[in-house]
């Protein structure tokens, strides 16, 4: 089963097909990022209008590289996102839909993280324990089935890749989307005199939810000191983010007796994080399943797997963008 789908939810406007949920025949992204980076954060105006520019241009290129293959359904992006970015995607999906008389699948944005790591053909076992890290969520997950996940906890403030962007933005690294910046600059430090100084939020506590709003905080108190470089306050601030999402990871894989443990969104790119599940794992013997780096950010390929093992058609009419989604609405 060929699926197009489309993922139009913030900057990236992007098409894929995919076949069978695993198999890429073709993946085009176009960005507006740049633009972004000028005016320090995305201007939900000028994604949109980006988007329009480019829906038309992408989803033409992405079916000449696969060769125009049969299409046998269509899936979008309905949520969460920007509102006018999504708009695009979804129309542009419901007019494929019925110009071609084909099924349109809709899809959470948050549940497409999730099959970044089918692509390929490797299937983990499941239950799984999923951790998800964006730009704009922090959500870890049981995954029992396709469809069928059970809530563990995620961020009560900022997400993890919001602290990273943040922490990015005060070291004068970058003022969009610096969280790979971030890493960069950490992996430089080879002395830290300041380890073990910012807090690790929730750390103890029992729940599996995260906070890390308040280590952006601290993270500026010290470097309004001035006592650390940046590199050191970089290196710092990711390993106090990786200790906290390693250690509730690995905590909720042995509670629920996990068989496998994703991770998926942009922050799964991080190779700090990557890195060190792969270590904690490895000693558990529980499979860990991460994705490649090209599928931790937005792409459409993903969102054609997820409809691909969640396949539940919707009426065209009934289908509409939904900024709010949370990573439990399953079938939005
Ligand atoms: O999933 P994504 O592409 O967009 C959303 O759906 O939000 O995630 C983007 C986030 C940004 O916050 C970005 O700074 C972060 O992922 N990110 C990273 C790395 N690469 C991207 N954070 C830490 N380390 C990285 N290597
Ligand atoms: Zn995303």
């Amino acid at each position: 089963m060929n699926i197009l789908a489309i993922e139009s939810s913030c900057d990236e406007t992007a098409c894929a097909i995919v076949q069978d949920g695993t198999k890429e025949l073709a993946s085009v992204v176009s960005s507006s990022s740049d633009l972004h980076q000028r005016t320090g954060g995305v201007v939900p105006e000028i994604a949109a209008r980006k988007q329009v520019e480019y829906i038309v241009p992408v989803i033409s290129e992405c079916l000449r590289v696969a060769g125009s293959p049969q299409i046998d359904a269509i899936a979008a992006t309905v949520g969460p996102g920007l509102i006018g970015s999504l708009l695009v995607g979804v129309e542009a999906a419901k007019t494929l839909a019925l110009a071609w008389g084909l099924p349109l699948i809709p899809v959470n944005h948050l549940v497409g993280h999730i099959y970044a790591v089918y692509i390929g053909g490797k299937i983990p076992q499941l239950p799984a324990v999923v951790l998800i890290v964006s730009g704009g969520h922090t959500d870890l997950v049981l995954m029992k089935d396709h469809g069928k996940l059970e809530y563990l906890g995620g961020t009560v403030d900022d997400a993890a890749g919001e602290a990273f962007d943040k922490v990015a933005r005060l070291l004068g690294l970058a003022k969009y989307f610096g969280g790979v910046e971030v890493s960069k600059l950490a992996a430089t430090c080879e002395n830290n005199t300041i380890s073990g100084q910012l807090p690790r939020p929730m750390l103890a506590d029992k729940s599996y939810d995260f906070s890390f709003s308040g280590l952006k905080t601290a993270v500026r108190k010290l470097f309004e000191t001035g006592r650390a470089s940046t590199a050191e306050i970089a290196s710092e601030f990711e390993n106090a983010v990786c200790d906290v999402l390693v250690a509730k990871t690995i905590r909720a894989a042995k509670e629920f007796s996990a068989k496998s443990i994703l991770l998926g969104g942009g922050v799964a790119a991080n190779k700090q994080l990557r890195s060190r599940l792969g270590h904690e794992t490895a000693s558990l013997e529980i499979p860990l399943f991460i994705p490649e780096v090209k599928y931790c950010g937005d792409t459409a390929v993903y969102i054609a797997s997820a409809a691909f093992f969640n396949n539940k058609p919707q009426e065209l009419a009934q289908i509409r963008a939904n900024p709010a989604l949370g990573i439990m609405d399953i079938y939005p």
